[in-house]
């Protein structure tokens, strides 16, 4: 098969990482990609969300299949784009239609699903500018601190948290206000929940699911969280205290009902689905759901799940995926992220990069790179992925770091400590 992976991150470096391993993959295709993919596939310079562009690459490169990387192509309904495309009928493309990328391109209309299909999660009421009223008086019912979201897609920075309560009503109207654009038009007003976060990711047919390895992120700039969010700064796969018990509480409470009810409401749903939890005195909550993998999620997910990935997407395009089971390699997978100076603020762009063939023993996984005169550069924040196995988070982890030593460029940074509050 030939297969095009859409998008530039190190989701799609990992995706493409695993897809190449397969005996299934022909020829490999990314759009944009980076430094990264193009060093194992052919890169295309188009934007995911050119739907036109997107068809185009597909027909010149006899593409047979198409796997999604970020969630805004399928908000955009990239799925009923080519399911309503004469010339793009035979081309399996794995992602959910627009009616399924609701779970994450509308924060009221994931809650409302969840209240629906008695999923937990946290209280909450959806106000626009017209009932914010009402939100300040749902605010006085919870305790500090507030949980603010913006309804639409507000490229991951569309939650806040103010501690105040006074605080906490000027943001709501400000949100309102279009602090976030048309994204803040509804805004979720939530109960905040005190527990220790994971990810936990499903592949579905919208019948029938599997799930894969789970891993947690960590998301704060700073050692120990500390500092302003990020896209996320590390993974680390498999999570401690994600105990048997534990996951069978998810998969019963969260996952089958989660199926079910797209079922239910006749959504098609074929591809990834991302579970944002929370454990809160040992029993899971639903923080938010992402039709889509985690980003560094998959750089240790991929490298933990010992499934042929392709006959599994093949599986979930022609809804068979009954008939497979995971694998997961019981090793301990940490990925370190190595970030440009000022980030997640402002910072340089077009940095060189050396030391890359200096690599031992992990997986390099690329974020934001790309080539320039021959020469591999920083394009973005997030810039490299270091993947390492061990038998324990702390070997895992210190083999990603002994590589992101070795790798150079001006402002380059990292957080040394990922998998910290994890160590038993
Ligand atoms: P989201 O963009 O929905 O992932 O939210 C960003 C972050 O805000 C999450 O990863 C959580 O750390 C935090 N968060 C969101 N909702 C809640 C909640 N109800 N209680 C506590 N923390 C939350
Ligand atoms: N790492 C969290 C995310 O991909 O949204």
């Amino acid at each position: 098969m030939n297969i095009l992976i859409t998008g530039s991150g190190g989701r799609e470096h990992a995706l493409g990482w695993k897809i190449k391993q397969s005996a299934l993959t022909d020829r490999l295709f990314f759009a944009p990609g980076n430094a990264g993919t193009a060093a194992i596939g052919v890169n295309i310079k188009i934007n995911p969300v050119d739907f036109e562009a997107v068809k185009q690459a597909v027909l010149a490169n006899k593409i047979d299949m198409v796997v999604v990387g970020p969630e805004e192509p399928l908000v955009m309904g990239i799925v009923d784009f080519f399911e309503n495309d004469a010339q793009l009928q035979n081309v399996r493309i794995v992602g959910c239609t627009k009616a399924g990328a609701r779970l994450e391109g509308s924060k009221e209309f994931a809650k409302q699903f969840m209240l629906r299909h008695n999923i937990p999660t946290a209280r909450y009421l959806a106000v626009s500018a017209q009932n914010s009223s009402e939100g300040k008086q749902f605010m006085k019912t919870l305790e500090s601190p507030y949980v603010l979201k913006a309804d639409g897609l507000a490229a991951g920075k569309g939650v806040l948290i103010p501690a105040d309560y006074n605080e906490a009503c000027a943001e709501l109207d400000s949100m309102l206000g279009g602090k976030f654009g048309k994204a803040g038009n509804t805004v979720v007003i939530e109960e905040f929940l005190s527990g220790i976060e994971l990810s936990v990711f499903v592949l579905t047919d919208g019948k029938n699911y599997l799930i894969l390895p789970e891993a947690k992120d960590y998301k704060r700039i700073g050692v120990n969280d500390t500092g302003l969010n990020t896209g996320g700064m590390g993974a680390v796969s498999p999570v401690p205290f994600a105990d048997a018990i534990f996951m069978k509480k998810i998969e019963e409470r969260i996952v089958k009902p989660t199926i079910e009810g797209l079922k239910k409401e006749n959504i098609a749903y074929k591809g990834f689905l991302f579970l944002g939890l929370i454990k809160v005195a040992g029993e899971p909550f639903v923080i938010e759901y992402n039709v889509r993998m985690g980003d560094p999620e998959t750089e240790v997910v991929m490298p933990r799940l010992k499934n042929d990935l392709v006959e599994l997407l093949a599986a979930v395009c022609d809804g068979n995926l009954s008939a497979h089971t995971t694998a997961t390699d019981s090793r301990t997978a940490v990925t370190v992220m190595l970030v440009s100076g000022g980030y997640p603020g402002s910072y340089a762009k077009g940095v060189a990069i050396t030391g890359l063939d200096n690599m031992e023993n992990s997986m390099l996984f690329h974020a934001g790179t790309d080539v320039s005169d021959n020469k591999t550069v920083t394009a973005g924040g997030r810039v490299l992925a270091i993947t390492s196995y061990g038998d324990t988070i702390e070997t895992a982890r210190r083999q990603s770091l002994s590589n992101a030593e070795k790798i150079i460029f001006d402002g380059r940074y990292f957080r040394g400590d990922i998998g910290f509050d994890l160590l038993g």
